[in-house]
């Protein structure tokens, strides 16, 4: 119960690793608001896991300052948030759309930033010392020859984690960031059947090379990363600022 009397928000949180987190902090002991643009998805899981559904876009201002004063409304404040939606594409360079480039940045990078801001001038206001932890990648470190704009977005996630962990540790928050590598589920089936299209390869057989690929053995699970969400999140990660963790089954070293 290492989360006891916490609140947390955790976005994109209707399925995958978003979902697994929110089980592990409801284990924990947290109160826990999903929120994600999938209604019914969101729905179905907050159900299933007791948790508080909230909808949210977080490509849209009026949608985050609504998502999180609603859970702060119901839970009394968040401790805790995790800024975990995220959506991904892939193209050969000369193929990238501006819709998709746009689409992407809305989400996966203004999304994180101004969920985060949104949450720590809540945090500040109440005195909370609270702990933020982005989702980056594995696709973050280094580009990627038909994921350019999804890596660019992580990097970028990587690189809002040092400044605010570098600001926001003066109100005594903290901002961390966790790099998977490829974690089986929902998210890579779509990523496979991209790459199936790009490189002419079957249905699979993405999934099954990349698998292959991993020091470890075998893709991640979204279970493989809860520890290291719980962790950032206990008062044991109090000096721990501004920092990107790889648990990816030793796919990247850094
Ligand atoms: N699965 C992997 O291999 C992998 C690897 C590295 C990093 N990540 C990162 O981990 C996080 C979770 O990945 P996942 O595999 O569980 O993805 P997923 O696609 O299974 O889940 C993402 C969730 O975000 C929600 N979402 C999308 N757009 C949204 C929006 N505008 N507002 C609110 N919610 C929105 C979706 O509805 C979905 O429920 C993401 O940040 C992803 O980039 C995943």
């Amino acid at each position: 119960m290492r989360l006891q009397g916490r609140s947390a928000l955790i976005t994109g949180a209707a399925r995958g690793i978003g979902r697994a987190f929110a089980e592990a902090y409801i284990r924990e002991g947290a109160r826990v608001a999903i929120a994600d643009i999938d209604a019914g998805a969101l729905r179905a899981t907050a159900a299933d896991i007791g948790a508080l559904p909230v909808w949210m876009d977080v490509s849209r201002q009026e949608s985050i300052d609504a998502g999180v004063a609603e859970t702060v409304a119901a839970l009394g404040g968040i401790d805790i948030l995790i800024n975990n939606a995220a959506l991904f594409d892939l193209a050969p360079i000369t193929e990238i759309t501006r819709e998709s480039y746009e689409r992407l940045f809305a989400i996966n990078v203004a999304g994180t930033l101004f969920t985060l801001q949104a949450v720590a001038r809540h945090m500040i206001e109440t005195g909370r010392r609270g702990k933020i932890i982005n989702m980056a990648s594995q696709a973050g470190r280094r580009g990627e020859a038909l994921v350019g704009v999804y890596c660019a977005t992580k990097a970028a996630v990587i690189s809002l984690t040092q400044s605010a962990g570098l600001n926001l540790i003066g109100h005594g928050i903290n901002v961390n960031a966790i790099a998977p590598g490829v974690v089986d589920g929902a998210h890579w089936d779509g990523v496979d059947a991209k790459f199936a299209q790009y490189e002419n390869k079957p249905r699979g057989q993405k999934k099954r090379e990349v698998g292959a690929a991993v020091p470890f053995g075998r893709m991640g699970r979204a279970e493989d990363l809860t520890g290291m969400a719980i962790f950032l999140a206990t008062p044991e990660a109090d000096y721990i600022v501004a920092q990107t963790y790889n648990v990816d089954g030793g796919n990247w070293m850094s």
